[in-house]
């Protein structure tokens, strides 16, 4: 998940453990001045009656560890993100502090926390179908006559492979995030616990030289067979069961992550280790440059200087996260759009797609850029106090291919410098594909420079269509080149003229907010780009116009304009 995505939260739920009564006071008093929404709920209790799940929720737990865990218990099979404010005294999970407490969830809601994606571990047995998010522990009952056998014998396979006996007090199945306490207890890597998606099996005091901790990948299934009773424990007895001998457990990386969100007031993993288990090879104290400062009055004002002279590369790099966050909840549209049986709530769906992207994007860059003008086709039509930058959106490109469940839609944001487009990001969220161009300075895919390609025979080449009201390009030019198609999303077809997947891209009348970010990624990566006459575009995001448009890799150019003279209707207005 985004962290940027946090930038639209409008209600946050809380657990809460007793004795955090003064973090309580802090966050009612934080939630009120911003006019955010608070449901707080006790420990173990369900939130099913406070959560609205078309509300855009952050999680917090007030607690220690185990209120932590009751948070991803509760939040991670609803997808909500967590925040985890430390009030006890002994915490790995719960990384912010009380004090923090306003500063860390300010960060969070503009946008600047991130959010990391933590391995699950579903275990199965008889009796036992829980998930855990930090270790399943497998190990021998304590015997009645003390002076009985202590070990257990386990036999473990990986994908049906047999990997061998573990014979010891037993073995624990732990996650990057329940690797910690039980590594430095058994002799096991520590994994550290940012979106690091791995299992790790540790032998429990093995009686065997040759048993070594083993990592493995979330989707290879463990399967451990008892050779006797052992008793099996999800979470620290979140659940547990006696097993008999033979039977089997089966561990594997559960479905669902858990989105932890972290901030820059979190204590450090190996700052948090070195606390709180006195685990003394380093200084416990972090170097001050290695911490993000909150942002002060004069460090705001230090951004704003940063912002003349680098304003384009800041507005990539807030397009890109803006683009990325909003692409979620439109991944999650839509793949709903098909499985639906009623054929109005299509729209509805289509509806809250466009709403929430734009609400994303809009957020993010309001956030970063106050005083730019913003000009989104849903909505927003913002005037900005700096007058020279106007940020044009296209929320959702395709909503046709959108609402069809067509995966061929797009996210379309460019900043626009007095008049003209100098940076664009169009992010396709069904293929995580980022193009993104600056003017004078590139254009890229996911990070890579691209062009257009030097076909200049029109019979060899691929030619994208965008609305075609009467049929007259497909027409004219089907037979005269190797093809034409028709995909449905403006901005994402001047990324294809740019990356070489077409030879040359026209449009019929396109709205400025479709084509703003193609038009700097193109025309970076090499294209010719004209209305149907041959003369330059014309980018005016002034006026509701519709205007035609003509792009390629340059050689073609002629021979499209010569075809386009004898067959075309005139431009629309
Ligand atoms: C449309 C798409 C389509 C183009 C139309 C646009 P929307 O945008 O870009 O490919 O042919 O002219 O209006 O409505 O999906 O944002
Ligand atoms: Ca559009
Ligand atoms: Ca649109």
């Amino acid at each position: 998940m985004q962290g940027r995505r946090l930038a639209t939260t409008d209600e946050i739920i809380a657990i809460v453990s007793p004795d955090s009564d003064e973090a309580l006071a802090s966050l009612t008093e934080w939630t009120e001045e911003r006019g955010l929404g608070l449901a707080t709920v006790a420990v173990g209790d369900d939130i099913g009656d406070v959560y609205d799940e078309s509300r855009a929720t952050l999680g917090v737990t007030l607690g220690g560890d185990g209120t932590f865990l009751e948070g991803v218990k509760t939040f991670s099979p609803r997808d909500i993100p967590q925040l985890g404010v430390n009030t006890g005294t002994l915490a790995f999970l719960a990384r912010v502090e009380p004090e923090d407490l306003e500063d860390a969830l300010d960060e969070t809601l503009r946008g600047r926390a991130s959010v990391d994606s933590r391995q699950q571990v579903h275990v199965e047995a008889p009796g036992v179908d829980a998930t855990g998010i930090n270790d399943v522990m497998v190990q021998q009952v304590p015997p009645e006559n003390p002076i009985d056998r202590k070990v257990t014998r386990l036999d473990v396979y990986a994908d049906d492979e047999y990997v061998g006996e573990f014979e010891g007090t037993g073995l624990a199945v732990s996650t990057p995030t329940g690797s910690t306490g039980i590594s430095l207890s058994a002799n096991g890597p520590v994994h550290y616990p940012v979106n690091n998606h791995t299992l790790q099996i540790v032998p429990l005091h093995t009686h065997k030289l040759g048993v070594r901790p083993i990592v493995v990948s979330p989707e290879t299934e463990l399967r451990i067979v008892t050779q006797e009773q052992a008793s099996l424990l999800v979470d620290g007895g979140r659940a547990h069961t006696i097993l008999t001998e033979g039977d089997e457990i089966t561990a594997t990386g559960a479905d669902k992550l858990a989105h932890i969100v972290r901030t820059s007031y979190d204590d450090h993993f190996f700052t948090a280790i070195t606390k709180k288990l006195g685990w003394d090879v380093r200084d416990v104290d972090v170097p001050a440059a290695k911490r993000r400062e909150p942002l002060s009055a004069a460090s705001k004002k230090s951004i704003t200087a940063d912002e003349e002279t680098d304003t384009v590369e800041r507005a990539l790099t807030v397009a890109t996260e803006a683009a990325k966050a909003a692409g979620e909840p439109l991944r999650e549209l839509h793949g709903q759009v098909e499985s639906i049986d009623v054929k109005t709530d299509k729209s509805d769906i289509v509806t809250e797609a466009d709403h929430q992207a734009d609400r994303i994007i809009t957020t993010v860059i309001r956030n970063e850029f106050p005083n730019h003008a913003v000009f989104s086709e849903e909505g927003a039509r913002q005037r900005g106090t700096d007058s020279d930058y106007t940020w044009v959106i296209d929320p959702l490109d395709g909503t046709g291919n959108f609402a069809h469940g067509n995966p061929n839609y797009s996210i379309s944001v460019a900043l626009v410098e007095d008049g003209e487009p100098v940076m664009g990001v169009v992010y396709v969220p069904e293929t995580d594909e980022l193009f993104s161009g600056i003017a004078g300075n590139g254009a890229w895919r996911d990070g890579d420079p691209i062009e257009t390609t030097d076909r200049d025979q029109l019979d060899e080449s691929m030619l994208i269509s965008g609305y075609d009201p009467d049929g007259t390009f497909l027409s004219h030019f089907y037979q005269a080149s190797r093809g034409v198609r028709r995909l449905g999303s403006a901005a994402l077809n001047l990324c294809y003229l740019a990356s070489g997947s077409a030879d040359a891209v026209w449009e019929h009348d396109t709205y400025p907010w479709d084509i703003a970010a193609g038009l700097v990624i193109a025309r970076e990566a090499g294209a010719t780009l004209t209305d149907q006459t041959g003369d330059p575009y014309e980018f005016d995001f002034d006026t509701d116009d519709r205007t035609p448009l003509l792009g390629s890799n340059g050689s073609l150019h002629p021979a499209l304009l010569e075809h386009l003279e004898d067959g075309l209707p005139a431009r629309s207005q």
